[in-house]
């Protein structure tokens, strides 16, 4: 290991109450429908592609004899079982609302059960672990004056900051699984990141679309969403997506490992605060006033 790298322990915490079920508004996300519907898009695909990068490394375990490989791998299924399970709790708050959740997942699952039953039995592994970089960088988007969460209700932020603190603390799992036990080279890994970065982002809108009518907004009213909505996603300076372009672009470096990406300046002040109080919703207040 070169001396750039950077060794997280991975920590499955359990039983984290977020107060999902309290009072918060259909709008969450800065009083923003785009916004809080795009955010939503994205955390009601979780549950069942959390799945499906457990079953895509859990395909090769058999392979895997050192033991310390072995015991990441466990930690990083149960740290995703966990993120499942409080998606869902949001996905249930979702479907009272009349979003159209149950045809979202559908559509997600015979995608991932697709990719499993038919492409060659490394391919699922290698996209998990582009999405596992996608998710790993995510942390540093969370905090910060930048933060796509700006104005966010204090318990869905909880939730995207304990979920990005583990994937920043899982993110060499599957890669480690993909080079060292399925042995994928290069060509191959960057290509299907480029696949994974257009897949993840036509669907994430398409979903978006959906929610966005099952919300029953006009066309006029869309329409007008979508240009706001787009221009904060893409702006060339300072759009969501635009300021997670150079980190994801690590990702095609020949020699890249996950451990190369830098610890983001939340990470410890989170831990911390999540080490004395037991709360996430502390740990990501605490981080917020610290960032
Ligand atoms: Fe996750
Ligand atoms: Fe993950």
């Amino acid at each position: 290991m070169d001396s750039n790298t950077i060794q997280t322990h991975i920590v499955p915490r359990t039983d984290l109450d977020f107060g999902l079920d309290g009072d918060i508004p259909r709008y969450w996300l800065d009083g923003h429908p785009f916004k809080t519907r795009f955010v939503d898009a994205l955390s009601m695909t979780f549950p069942i592609g959390e799945r499906f990068f457990i079953s895509s490394v859990r395909r090769y375990r058999d392979q895997i004899t050192d033991p310390q490989q072995l015991a990441e791998v466990r930690d990083f299924m149960r740290q995703e079982g966990q993120h499942g399970i409080v998606h869902n709790q949001w996905n249930d708050r979702l479907r009272e609302q009349g979003v159209p959740v149950d045809a979202i997942e559908q559509f997600c699952d015979r995608f991932f059960k697709w990719q499993l039953g038919n492409l060659p039995q490394s391919w699922p592994l290698v996209y998990t672990a582009s999405v596992e970089h996608l998710t790993a960088i995510m942390a540093d988007a969370v905090f910060g004056n930048a933060s796509f969460l700006q104005g966010a209700d204090e318990r869905m932020r909880a939730v995207f900051a304990w979920h990005a603190i583990e994937e920043f603390e899982h993110k060499a799992v599957a890669f480690d699984v993909m080079q060292k036990t399925a042995k994928v080279g290069y060509f191959t890994r960057v290509g299907i990141m480029a696949a994974a970065v257009i897949t993840f982002q036509v669907l994430t809108l398409h979903f978006l679309g959906k929610v966005l009518k099952s919300d029953g907004f006009s066309f006029g009213q869309r329409a007008r969403l979508w240009a706001s909505g787009m221009w904060w996603l893409y702006k060339p300076v300072g759009g969501v997506f635009s300021r997670m372009a150079p980190a994801v672009l690590q990702y095609f470096k020949p020699g890249f490992h996950p451990t190369h990406i830098k610890e983001p300046a939340c990470y410890r002040v989170w831990n911390e605060s999540y080490e004395n109080s037991g709360d996430p919703l502390q740990a990501s207040r605490s981080t917020l006033l610290a960032a």
